[in-house]
């Protein structure tokens, strides 16, 4: 494309943007062309099925490996996932817990807080969710609401959200000193993917449970969005207690990238660390390298 050519792309792909409807029936083409790239993602094309198939299943072969050494050495592991809306958590912890023991490995995704909850202390509901030795607890969305949903839609006041980034590294490193595994992943995508997802899960019969009032609202909060999870990247990555920021435009890629964060930080006997050390470093990020 010339250098014109991708000038006009790019206004065109503003405006799409700009006037984007859920309710429409059809995809503006601009943003369904935009959408795979968006956000500069590294990769040109999906990944290959056949080559996803063959390392999910080893990966989680691996995670079994692992959840036998957690289970044998009482081992606590929370796994927190985070991101915008539509950026495909609930893919990524399907798989993940696919073919894990669901006795040792539990997926918590609160609601709302409940009048009692919210007269609790912020942590509280989630600290009674954490886990017990020899358990796997992975959160779907967790007490980062308070740096990303909640100031983004006015559920907490500003000074709540300050006080939250302020304290959310404590609160995680009396956890780690405890002896918990504490991974943290934010997942994210380009605009243009989300509002492909969040309209596909407009139209779509089999996707529209997950169609959210919040995620409704999404569309026209991007930016405020993008400088709330700034903030609170910035605020809450530290050596103890990093984010991995995983680039999640291709699913496939997405997935076998959240397993390999964990395993390959988890020490267990038997390690198959070819497979677990092949990394996609092109999509996994540290914080500090995603806010730079
Ligand atoms: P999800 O993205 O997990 O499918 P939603 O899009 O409905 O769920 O909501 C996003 C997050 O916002 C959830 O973790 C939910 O608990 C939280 N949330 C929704 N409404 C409120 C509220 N009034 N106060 C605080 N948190 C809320
Ligand atoms: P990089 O890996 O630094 O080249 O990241 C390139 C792209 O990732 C940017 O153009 C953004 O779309 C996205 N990105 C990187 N950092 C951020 C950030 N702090 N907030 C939102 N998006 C970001
Ligand atoms: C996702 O797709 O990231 C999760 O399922 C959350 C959501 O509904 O957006």
């Amino acid at each position: 494309m010339t250098k014109k050519a991708g000038k006009q792309a790019d206004e065109a792909l503003r405006k799409a943007i700009a006037g984007f409807r859920l309710d429409e029936p059809d995809l503006p083409p601009e943003i369904d062309e935009a959408a795979f790239r968006s956000g500069n993602y590294p990769h040109k094309e999906k990944l290959k099925s056949k080559l996803y198939e063959r390392d999910l299943h080893a990966l989680q072969i691996e995670l079994l490996k692992a959840q036998t050494w957690v289970k044998e050495q009482g081992e606590r592991v929370v796994v927190v996932f985070e991101g915008r809306d539509a950026a495909g958590k609930g893919g990524a912890i399907h798989r993940f817990t696919q073919h894990l023991s669901p006795r040792d490995a539990r997926v918590v995704a609160l609601s709302k807080p409940t009048p009692t909850e919210q007269g609790q202390w912020y942590f509280q509901r989630y600290v009674s969710q954490l886990p017990t030795k020899g358990e796997i607890v992975i959160f779907d969305r967790s007490w980062y609401n308070r740096g990303g949903v909640e100031p983004v839609m006015g559920f907490c006041t500003p000074e709540q959200t300050d006080k939250f980034l302020h304290e959310a590294p404590q609160f995680e490193a009396m956890l780690v000193r405890d002896g918990i595994r504490l991974f943290k992943l934010f997942l994210t995508i380009g605009q243009a993917m989300q509002l492909k997802r969040l309209h596909a899960r407009y139209t779509d019969p089999l996707k529209q449970w997950k169609l959210s009032p919040i995620d409704h609202k999404a569309v026209g909060k991007w930016d405020a969005y993008s400088e709330a999870y700034d903030r609170m990247l910035a605020a809450t990555d530290t050596v103890d207690t990093p984010w991995t920021i995983i680039k999640a435009n291709d699913k496939l890629r997405t997935r076998l990238a959240v397993i390999r964060a964990v395993l390959a930080n988890l020490p267990y006997p038997d390690k198959d660390e070819k497979l677990v050390g092949g990394q996609d470093g092109k999509i996994v990020l540290s914080a500090e390298h995603f806010l730079a």
